[in-house]
């Protein structure tokens, strides 16, 4: 369980998180939704640990070992897709298996040897998101995973997350109200702007 208790942030004078608090479930999903610039990533990287609070408390991520699909790629983009993927794979990487994960978001052959600099958005976005299920972790940060995959592939995308994501604890961010009814999970509220507060469910 990750707990959450009077998460305060501040940018300049503009207040982002006030006085948050959220609990995270072990071995659950949870959903975060709200409008455009109300504090998600803001939230997302406190927990990573790339942002530093204002003020506030987060328990239960100490030695925890966190991946996340930032909400943009993030990918090393004179690389391969495979080649970024086993960048994050302790010991020695399974190819045999890194391909398949690949090939279970639709990506084969030349693209997954070729630079990423050199794919689509979606297709960069489905490496970023195996990178992210291949690491070894036990809290995975989902920051609009899907943002950018047609129709047909985001269904194929997300059920390979949901099978690899099974019985960790997740922060599932997203503004789609579909996604958020696939991942079912624990739904703990929409933050209203600009000054955030968790609904409680
Ligand atoms: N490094 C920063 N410096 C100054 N202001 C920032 C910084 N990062 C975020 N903000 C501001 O904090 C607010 C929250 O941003 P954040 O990225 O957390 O929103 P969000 O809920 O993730 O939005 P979206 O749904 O568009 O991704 C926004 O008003 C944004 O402009
Ligand atoms: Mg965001």
């Amino acid at each position: 369980m990750i707990t959450v208790k009077n998460l305060t942030k501040h940018f300049d004078d503009k207040k982002v998180l006030d006085d948050f608090n959220v609990v995270l479930k072990e071995g659950r999903i949870t959903t975060i939704m709200g409008t455009s610039g109300c504090g998600k990533t803001t939230f997302a990287m406190i927990l990573l640990g790339l942002l530093q609070p204002d003020s506030g408390i987060i328990e239960g991520l100490e030695g925890k070992r966190i991946s996340a699909v930032f909400q943009e790629d993030r990918l090393i983009e004179h690389l391969s897709a495979v080649a970024n993927i086993k960048m994050v794979i302790d010991g020695e990487p399974d190819l045999e298996e890194i391909r398949k994960q690949l090939s279970d978001v639709e990506l084969e052959g030349e693209l997954i040897r070729k630079p990423v600099s050199q794919l689509s958005g979606g297709q960069k976005r489905r490496v970023a998101i195996v990178r992210a299920m291949m690491a070894k972790s036990d809290f995975i940060c989902l920051d609009e995973p899907f943002k950018g995959l047609d129709t047909e592939t985001k269904q194929k995308v997300m059920e390979y997350v949901k099978k690899s994501v099974e019985g960790k604890t997740v922060l599932f961010i997203t503004h789609d109200i579909d996604e958020r009814r696939f991942f079912e999970g624990d739904y703990i509220g929409v933050i209203p702007g600009p000054v955030c507060e968790i609904w409680p469910f």
